[in-house]
């Protein structure tokens, strides 16, 4: 090799090498302890690797962060290279992502069947599983063992065991003492919340899997009036402007005795400078009544890579990285994330940390979906429709009866009567 060769080789080797170490910019949600996680997951990825990254924080409320990740993803923007997304949104989003089959090289085969089925769309695996969540019922064991409650079956033993510890604590001279907060703002967490209401009193999916719209029914009517009662009873007014974290605070601050919630509630209540630490119980969600079921919305978040991103095979390596099972483990030790892993269930550190995990396996598995696949790149229409038809009658806008019914006509004029792509 002549002296001028070897000058070029190692300039090149040397631009080669430049031009790998890339910095990726990764968004992530900010509930709980997520972005705290998410941060020092993509760091440990970015120092084995020698690449750099920023973690782009997002808003809370999951309605909002998708009208973020929509703006940048139409204007066909490179500015984020991972986006971590909602499991209701690959059908709204599925355009705009990179097919992960060919990165995963099989690592898909580890993960819940369901969740790789809810990812793929037209074919292509968009987005890769990195937790699931399903909606659990938090309570206070020591206040129901001090009133003699029983955790309750169905909603009604829910609301007479929170109206009767409510009354006796809040004599007792906690005056902030509430029976049951949850998350009744106008939101995609509110479906969520009423989505399992109406699941909990066989009123169905909101929209069957064959399309057919199915909300305006008297078990709906039901659930939704039964939620309508409590506010201002067992739970305070505010609740209509409630997320996940304003349930959390009153909750963890010692002022409810019932919360409705998410898995990562778990951890941060058992927190060392939590006032409820070693007083938290956890159990599914209550029936409908004695002939309705136990029902938890399925939940959960996903990682997925821009179709716009420079650097699309290194944000593969990262999403794949952080939704190994190394990583779902140190997320499931340190806040209480449900791993997508099916073996990682029977991990006994993860349950040690985590007994619901454990407990309530078959919560998670049997968890019921959104109708997100079946109205695809409708669902964020037709579910800001339903959890605006919920607030009215939460609020005591609107009957329910009448509230179902107009939602039924937009529904079916959405759906086209049916026909949803
Ligand atoms: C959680 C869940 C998500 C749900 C959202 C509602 O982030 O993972 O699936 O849509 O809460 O607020």
């Amino acid at each position: 090799m002549t002296r001028l060769n070897s000058i070029g080789l190692a300039a090149a080797l040397l631009f080669a090498g430049a031009a790998q170490a890339a910095t990726l910019k990764v968004s992530c949600s900010g509930l709980g302890q997520e972005l705290a996680l998410c941060k020092s997951a993509a760091e440990a990825w970015a120092g084995k690797t020698g690449n750099q990254v920023e973690v782009v924080s997002t808003p809370n409320d999951g309605s909002e962060r998708l009208a973020l990740y929509q703006q940048v993803l139409s204007a066909g923007s490179d500015k984020i290279d991972v986006f971590q997304i909602d499991v209701v949104w690959p059908g709204l989003l599925a355009n705009h992502l990179v097919d992960l089959t060919p990165y995963a090289k099989g690592a898909e085969k580890n993960h819940f069947e369901s969740m790789i089925a809810n990812n793929t769309v037209r074919g292509k695996l968009v987005a890769m599983p990195w937790f699931t969540n399903a909606g659990l019922l938090f309570y206070r064991k020591d206040l129901l063992e001090k009133h003699g409650q029983k955790v309750p079956v169905t909603w009604d033993d829910l609301t007479a065991s929170a109206t009767r510890i409510q009354a006796a604590e809040r004599q007792a001279g906690n005056d902030k003492m509430w029976g049951y907060v949850w998350q009744g703002r106008a939101y995609e967490g509110l479906t969520c919340d009423a989505f399992e209401w109406v699941a909990s009193f066989g009123g169905g999916s909101i929209v069957d899997p064959s399309g057919k719209v199915t909300i305006n029914n008297p078990a709906a009517v039901k659930a939704l009036q039964t939620a309508a009662a409590w506010v201002g009873t067992i739970s305070p007014k505010a609740v209509l402007n409630y997320g996940e974290e304003e349930a959390r605070g009153v909750f963890q601050a010692g002022n409810a005795v019932y919360m409705r919630n998410w898995p990562y509630a778990w951890s941060l209540g058992q927190g060392a400078d939590s006032p409820v630490k070693g007083k938290i119980g956890v159990a599914v969600l209550p029936k409908g009544g004695p002939d309705g079921r136990h029902a938890a919305t399925l939940g959960g978040e996903l990682l997925a890579v821009s179709k716009y991103s420079r650097n699309a095979a290194l944000a593969a390596d990262l999403v794949l990285y952080m939704t190994s099972a190394a990583v779902q483990k140190e997320r499931a030790l340190k806040a209480s994330y449900n791993p997508t892993i099916g073996a990682l269930y029977k991990d006994p550190d993860i349950v040690a940390a985590n007994p619901f995990m454990g407990e309530l396996y078959g919560t998670f598995t049997s968890a019921v979906g959104r109708p997100a696949t079946v109205t695809a790149s409708r669902y964020n229409q037709v579910s800001n429709e339903f959890w605006n038809a919920a607030h009215d009658v939460l609020s005591g806008r609107a009957k329910a009866p009448d509230a179902l019914k107009r939602l039924d006509t937009t529904l079916n004029r959405l759906g086209r009567g049916g026909k949803w792509e």
